[in-house]
């Protein structure tokens, strides 16, 4: 049996209202392309958290497919058109690049893939996240396949004893480097607990299985100026040797700090939240994260079910609005206000222009 892809291809063409949601419109824009020029996919959904569009295929083309990934920037025109007619905020925005050059990476939206044959039966979990970054995966990929107090798996489950492989990549210098844990986790740490910059982005079995892939594109050193977050999606297989879905979704029971937020210039809390839940207003936040569950029926997909629905995850939800509170009243100090490097809107270039000549040597 030929292998499925699953691809997962996102970007923000067009707040409504301000950033906080999509427009119903750029769904039915987005669907109809698919359906109608999607020829190639086996199936799709069209899906938004925030105010980003996540177009999920499955396909027999393989991983970075020049047909598949340019339906998906043809399919972000035709919503940018429509976003365009409506004058939603900031329409096209994430579209980098006028013409589409072989492979979307790289032009501004977001992408997670994966080939494997397809198991007996295969339940897959899409995490989508709007207002924060990709090296927000980082903790909760960490305890799904590395922590014992979060995966019982890793102690109980035979098949899943000996550990896995995580391939962590440098977003700075576009590098990447595979750790073996848990022999290597001390190593490993040091590096995917900088998350602005080393993120990561597969996840395998100790047998080479693929298990998870995040989207690791900075689109703001992409550009070399800000233009938006590059809000990420992360594609993670389940069960039968691989964490349960209880166990992946688990990782965000308790919420972490992540950055984002507002002006993509702020550290918060991620909050587990239901599709319905996902317009984040509240000082453009907090950062907001759904699970989409999926099981795959020779590349259908048989979904979703909107996991963090679940009432298990309010308590993680008021964990987390506390938090926000405690968070906004630093202000523009930091850890609320990222630290200079980490500023997207930077106005330290021009600040510093302005007061050159006022700063005396003491
Ligand atoms: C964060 C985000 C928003 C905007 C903010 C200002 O990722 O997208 O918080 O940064 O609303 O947007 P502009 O500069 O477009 O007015
Ligand atoms: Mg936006
Ligand atoms: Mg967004």
């Amino acid at each position: 049996m030929s292998k499925i892809t699953l691809s997962v291809i996102k970007a923000d063409i067009g707040g409504y209202v301000g950033h906080t949601d999509v427009h119903p419109d750029l769904l039915e824009v987005a669907k109809k392309m698919l359906k109608e020029k999607g020829d190639m996919l086996i199936d799709f959904h069209v899906t938004r958290v925030g105010d980003d569009i996540q177009l999920i295929m499955t396909h027999r083309e393989g991983v970075d497919s020049e047909k598949i990934h340019k339906l998906a920037w043809d399919t972000f025109l035709a919503c940018t058109e429509r976003a365009r007619e409506l004058k939603l905020y900031g329409a096209g925005q994430d579209l980098l690049k006028d013409s589409f050059s072989g492979n979307i990476k790289g032009m501004g939206p977001g992408v997670a893939e994966m080939e494997f044959e397809e198991r007996k039966s295969e339940p897959v979990v899409i995490f989508i996240a709007d207002k924060t970054e990709p090296g927000a995966w980082n903790l909760p990929l960490y305890k799904m396949f590395a922590d014992p107090f979060n995966t019982a798996g890793l102690i109980i489950d035979p098949s899943m004893h000996q550990g896995f492989k995580f391939e962590v990549y440098d977003m700075y210098e576009g590098k990447k480097i595979v750790f073996n844990t848990p022999e290597e986790l001390y190593d490993m740490l040091v590096f995917i607990g900088a998350t602005g910059r080393y993120c990561i982005r597969k996840v395998y079995t100790k047998n080479n299985e693929i298990a998870a892939v995040s989207s690791t594109q900075r689109m703001n050193l992409m550009a070399g100026k800000y233009i938006g977050k590059d809000d990420p999606v992360l594609i993670v297989r389940c069960q039968n040797g691989l964490p349960a879905v209880g166990e992946v979704l688990e990782a965000f029971a308790n919420p972490h700090l992540v950055f984002g937020w507002m002006r993509g210039s702020h550290t918060g809390p991620m909050i587990p939240v239901s599709l319905e839940d996902a317009v984040p207003t509240r000082f453009d936040g907090p950062p907001r994260v759904c699970a989409l569950g999926f099981q795959l029926k020779e590349g259908k997909l048989i979904g979703p079910q909107d996991l963090f629905k679940d009432i298990a995850f309010d308590s993680a939800r008021k964990k987390a609005l506390e938090i926000a509170d405690y968070m906004r009243t630093l202000g523009p100090f930091e850890p609320h206000r990222l630290p200079l490097q980490e500023l997207e809107y930077t106005t330290l270039p021009h600040l510093m222009e302005k007061l050159k000549d006022r700063w005396e040597k003491d």
